[in-house]
This record gives C-alpha cells, structure tokens and sequence, in this order.
C-alpha cells in the first residue's frame, strides 16, 4: 500500500466537515501507524447524526432518513449498519472510501449482500458526481480482508459438536492454533476466516463450463490463479453478482434464456430462480457460456466471515475458540451449505493452515475496565460466544463483580451449549444468575425476552447499581431484546417509552448497552 494520503479536492461537493472527515479517514487508511492499519480503527462518528444507523430498519427506511444528505451519507445509508467490518471498513468509512473513489468495489457488505450492492450502485449513477466515485466494474483495489488488516496463518484442530445427538442444529467449538502466528486478541473480538468454496460445487462448475481447471485467470481480487484456485478461494459463487448474471445474460445463445437472466441481473420482484448461486445459473441456462476470463472477473471477491471469539486471552492465549452454527439449507432440490461455517464444520482438517486476521468490535464490547462493575450478558444460540471469553476474563482477572447471563435456544436436551461450564459457573458463584429460555420446550416459544420481563424488578435494580447490558447473536433477536429492554426500563423507572429508549441510547454512550449482532 501506498503511504502518500491523496486528499479530497476543495472543490468536491463536500462541506468543510464532510471533507476534512473523509480526508481523516483517507489519512488512517494511507498511514499504518495512525490506525493500526485498520480503516476499521478509525473511531465511527457520532451516532445521533446518522438516524439511519440502525441495522434493525430496513432499506427503504434507512433511505428515508438520509434523503436530501450528502452522497457519502447516502452511500452509508445503504450498507446495512452492522460495523461488521467484513468489508474491511466500518458502515461510513466504507461509504466514504466509495465517494472519494479510493474503493471501487460495491460488493463488500457482506450483510447488505445485493441490495446494498444495487442501492449503491443506483446512487452513484443517478447522484451528483462526487470525487472520482466509478462504477464497481474494475477490479476492488486490494486482496481480502480489504482493510489490509494483518492476516496471519492459524491451524485447524477440531470443531466438536456442542449440540448433543437428535438435536436439529449443528452447532460447533471450533479451536484454532495461534502458536508462532503472532497474533494477539482481547475478549469481544471476532475472528475474521477466510473460507474456501465447497470443493464439490467448484468441480460441478467446472464441468458445467467444460473448463480445464488448470487454465490460468485473472482473480477479482488482482491475483493469478488457476481456475480451480480461482473458484475456491478466490470467488464468490454463492451469490454471484449482478454483473456476472449480466455477462451470463449477454452470452447466453438461447434468447429466452438470456432475458431471464437479464430479468435476474436487474432484480426483477419474482425472477427466477431466486436466490440461486452460480452452479444453478449454469445448470438451469446450458445456453449461457461466456468466455472464462469475462465470467470470472466478473465475480463479487469471496469475503471473510467474523466469528466471536469465546475465549479469553488470559485462560487460551495459544488458541481461539469459536462457536460456528453449521448453517445448511435446501433450495429446489439441492442442500446448500454455508460457505465459511461448513468450512469450519465439514472440511477444514487437523493442522490445515488458515488465514484469519483479529478484527475488534467497533463499540466496547468489551468486558468492563472496572472489576466491580456488574454485568448482564444476553447471548442465546452463538450469541453466548463472547460471554463465554468475558466469564473466563473476569474469572481470570478475580472480578469481584455479579455476572448474569441469559441463555437460549432451541431444547434443553440437545442444545444447551457450554452447559457444564455454565452450570460449573452457576454453582461456584462466577456466574450469579443464569436463566435460560429454550424455545421449543413447550408448544409456544419462549424466549430469553421473556426470562428478562419475569425478573424485570432485579434487571431494573442491576441497572441502577451500574450494571452494563451487552447483548450479541442474531439480528432479529437483538432488536426484540432491545424492545423488551425499553418496555421493562418504562415500566420500571415509570416512563414512557421514548423515555426508556433516550435512557437506553444514553447507556448506549456510556458504554454500558452494546449491541453485537449479526
Ligand atoms: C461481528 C460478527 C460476529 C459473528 N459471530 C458469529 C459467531 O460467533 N458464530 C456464528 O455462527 N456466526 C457468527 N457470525 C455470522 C458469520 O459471520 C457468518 O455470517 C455465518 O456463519 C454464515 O456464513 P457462511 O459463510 O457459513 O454462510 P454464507 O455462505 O454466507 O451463507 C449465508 C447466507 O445464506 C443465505 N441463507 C442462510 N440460510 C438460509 C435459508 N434457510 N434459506 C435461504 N437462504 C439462506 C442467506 O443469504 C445468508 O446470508 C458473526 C457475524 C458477525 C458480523
Ligand atoms: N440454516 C441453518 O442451517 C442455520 C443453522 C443455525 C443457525 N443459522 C443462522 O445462524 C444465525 C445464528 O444462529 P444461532 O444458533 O446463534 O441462533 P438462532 O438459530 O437464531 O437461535 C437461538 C435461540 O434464539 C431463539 N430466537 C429466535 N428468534 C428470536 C428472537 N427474535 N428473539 C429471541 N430469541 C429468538 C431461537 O428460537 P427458535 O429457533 O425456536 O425460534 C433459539 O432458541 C442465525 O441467523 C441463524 O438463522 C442457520
């Protein structure tokens, strides 16, 4: 990378504050030593002057709240508001590397997946022009992860089941070497993987395109390959972008084909087949057979995936431990298999070396700097994985603080993960309380919401004694968990509800309400 920080031009229509920002972040991105490397270092800003950042909303409303700003903010607007960091960036540094044109690759929010990409597009063609922003059709400028944030190699040792038998999940601890990487982590940091495609459907391409897989292409990410590398590691197969299914469309003898592809490309509401992945596209138009090079340029970079790391440090420094859900699906007739999780679940062997790189949360998730502090963590299903590292930590360091957690999910019987660590915790007193939720226990769901709204009382007096809230796992539980957050602090300190969420977001500043989900 180059260390000479290009500045945005005075007369790019941005604000004076617009553009020393972007220059700021420009400058963190340039030069190594003032953001670790990491544009996703660099401090997000402010969150009350982005109503949109919000990951719970959904697109059109984000749009909404950002109509009549600035493109730069448009473009943040667009990416879906979880400060991931698998793009590299966080929501707005991404936005901003787009508007001044350092980044030309629209498909790196992995979240927001194509309808970020096609909001992102939309914008940049139908805005004002601002600082050199083109279109995504080049190469993106660098290889995965995109920050350059130090990739380092860690080995494989096994990913034992956390689920018991009969259980309709797979839920893995996956444990990762360090040793001789050199690379150093804290509790509430993820795990950023770089996965490798499903070897079966790489060959099945291969054969659908009767390719030699020894022939050598050009890779999205600016490397040289042979075509069976390419599609390994170097492609995203699983969701192939719209200007690969555009270059199928072009190239496809059979015209019906080919407008069904163009339908797909555009995102046509019930184009068909939805959601398809690059073997399907093949398989279901024989006709579309473009020249290997155009196709394979034409594909999004395979993305890293973060996993929490659920361990801490100080009890595993040698190792990472991950708690990876296996995630499988069946789509017409054909089992699909998440890239990087079935990786980790499925093929990954012992001592098989693999790039990660250590990406820090970009809100303190981070267990309290204050030992006496108490804390309750919310972590159903993988959610549990940093509580597990903030446990071991406060173990560790003799935190004399109250530890509570709220665990769920699916069955008692299969699905308790880390059940005996926990149990072990509950009895000698690491742990103060832990109540859990299994929801399919009894005919209607029950949820860890509803564990908290029983012991509202005590979760308002933790509350008042300082205790700080963190809550990680999926999306959608994370915004009910908010809701029935607010509704217990309303009822309990007698407020209304926007009182209640203004008593939240102020936690929120303090540090003392973190969200990590996903
Ligand atoms: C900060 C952070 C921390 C995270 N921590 C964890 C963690 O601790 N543990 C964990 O397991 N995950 C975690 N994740 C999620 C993880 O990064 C991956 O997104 C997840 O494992 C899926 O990736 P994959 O490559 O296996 O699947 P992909 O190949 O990316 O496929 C997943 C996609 O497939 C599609 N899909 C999935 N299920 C279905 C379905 N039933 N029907 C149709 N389409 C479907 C969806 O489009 C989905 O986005 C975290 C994510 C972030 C951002
Ligand atoms: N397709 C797959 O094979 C597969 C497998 C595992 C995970 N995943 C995906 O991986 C992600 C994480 O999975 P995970 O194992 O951590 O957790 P999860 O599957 O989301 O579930 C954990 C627990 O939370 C419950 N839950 C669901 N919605 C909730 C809500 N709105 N509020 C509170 N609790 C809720 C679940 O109940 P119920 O499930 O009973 O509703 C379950 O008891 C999810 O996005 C999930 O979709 C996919």
């Amino acid at each position: 990378m180059s260390h000479i920080a290009p500045l945005v031009p005075e007369n790019a229509p941005f604000s004076g504050s617009e553009r020393a920002f972007i220059n700021g972040w420009i400058a963190a991105y340039y030069t190594p030593d003032i953001a670790g490397e990491l544009p996703a270092a660099a401090p997000a800003p402010p969150a009350e002057e982005f109503p949109w950042h919000d990951a719970s909303l959904p697109m059109d409303q984000r749009m909404e709240h950002a109509a009549g700003r600035p493109m730069p903010q448009l473009l943040m607007a667009a990416m879906a508001q979880q400060d991931c960091g698998q793009c590299g960036y966080l929501c707005h540094s991404y936005a901003a590397a787009i508007a001044a044109g350092t980044e030309k690759a629209l498909t790196r929010c992995v979240p927001g997946g194509k309808e970020t990409a096609r909001k992102l597009k939309e914008l940049l063609e139908s805005g004002t022009p601002v600082a050199a922003a083109t279109l995504a059709t080049a190469a993106p400028a660098a290889a995965v992860p995109a920050s350059g944030a130090a990739t380092a190699a860690a080995r494989f040792r096994s990913a034992l089941p956390l689920n018991r038998s009969g259980s309709a999940k797979d839920t893995r601890q996956v444990v990762l070497n360090l040793y001789g990487s050199g690379l150093r982590y804290e509790s509430g940091d993820s795990l950023g993987i770089m996965p490798t495609n499903c070897p079966e459907t790489v060959a099945a391409i291969i054969e659908a395109l009767s390719a030699n897989p020894n022939t050598d292409v050009d890779c999205p990410d600016g490397n040289r390959r042979s075509l069976l590398e390419a599609l390994s590691r170097a492609c995203d197969i699983g969701r192939p972008s719209d200007e690969a299914v555009e270059i199928l469309a072009s190239r496809a003898r059979d015209p019906e084909q080919s407008q069904k592809l163009q339908a797909l490309a555009e995102g046509y509401p019930g184009a068909e087949p939805e959601g398809a992945d690059l073997l399907e596209l093949l398989t279901v138009f024989p006709s579309a057979r473009p020249p290997l090079q155009e196709m394979i340029s034409a594909l999004a970079p395979l993305q890293p995936r973060l996993y929490s790391i659920a361990c801490s440090p100080l009890v595993h420094g040698g190792e990472v431990h991950l708690t990876v859900a296996a995630t499988r699906w069946e789509k017409r007739g054909r089992v699909r298999k998440g890239v990087a999780s079935c990786f980790l679940a499925e093929r990954a062997i012992a001592d098989l070396e693999m790039p990660v790189f250590v990406q820090p949360p970009p809100h303190p998730f981070r267990p309290p700097r204050s030992d006496d502090a108490p804390i309750i963590m919310i972590g159903p299903g993988t959610g549990i994985a940093p509580f597990r590292a903030f446990l071991q930590e406060r173990r560790e360091n003799g935190a004399k603080g109250r530890n509570w957690l709220f665990f769920g999910d699916q069955r008692r019987a299969t699905d308790f993960l880390y059940e005996e660590e926990l149990t072990a915790w509950q009895k000698d007193g690491l742990l103060t309380r832990l109540d859990v939720a299994f929801s399919r226990d009894q005919p209607e769901r029950i949820y860890v919401q509803q564990r908290m709204r029983e012991q509202s009382a005590r979760l308002w007096s933790w509350l008042n004694d300082g205790a700080y809230v963190y809550v990680c796992g999926a999306m959608a539980m994370g915004r009910d968990v908010e809701t029935a957050l607010a509704a217990i602090v309303a009822r309990q300190g007698r407020m209304g509800v926007g009182a209640a969420k203004g008593y939240l977001a102020q936690l929120g500043r303090e540090g003392r309400f973190v969200k990590d989900v996903y």
